[in-house]
């Protein structure tokens, strides 16, 4: 599952809308009930109104009806692997706050953290 996450997150990296940073992100989203969603980041002349991969990922799953989610999957290409900003550890938490992250460059560096360790003691969601 690991590599198919790889892959599904590289292959979204290359549809990335990123003229202004010229930093392309791949995400993959995988719900606890193992339904797979994709998501890159999304920029605009406006920067701030910029949609990471990540969150991209969590609309995509939300409109299929998915909302508990055990990891997401990153690919940069970076010298090492990317963590995910602020604002999207805080999304990531309204749903998942005990999930996974696993971000990869493009040549093959991983690195692993929990949600958890990103964010610690985090504003607590509706959903607990
Ligand atoms: N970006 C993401 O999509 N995910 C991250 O984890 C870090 C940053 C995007 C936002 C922006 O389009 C570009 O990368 C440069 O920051």
């Amino acid at each position: 599952m690991e590599e198919h996450l790889r892959e599904i997150a590289t292959l979204a990296r290359i549809r990335a809308y990123a003229p202004y940073s010229r930093f392309l992100v791949g995400a993959a989203l995988l719900s606890v009930s193992g339904r797979v969603f994709a998501g890159c980041n999304v920029e605009n002349v406006s920067f701030g109104l910029t949609m990471c991969a990540e969150r991209v990922c969590v609309g995509s799953a939300l409109q299929e009806g998915e909302k508990d989610f055990q990891t997401i999957t990153i690919v940069s290409d970076s010298e090492e692997p990317i963590m995910p900003c602020g604002a999207c550890r805080q999304v990531l938490a309204e749903f998942s706050p005990r999930m996974n992250i696993i971000s990869w460059t493009l040549s093959g560096t991983k690195k692993e953290v929990t949600l958890a360790t990103l964010l610690p003691m985090p504003r607590q969601g509706i959903l607990g």
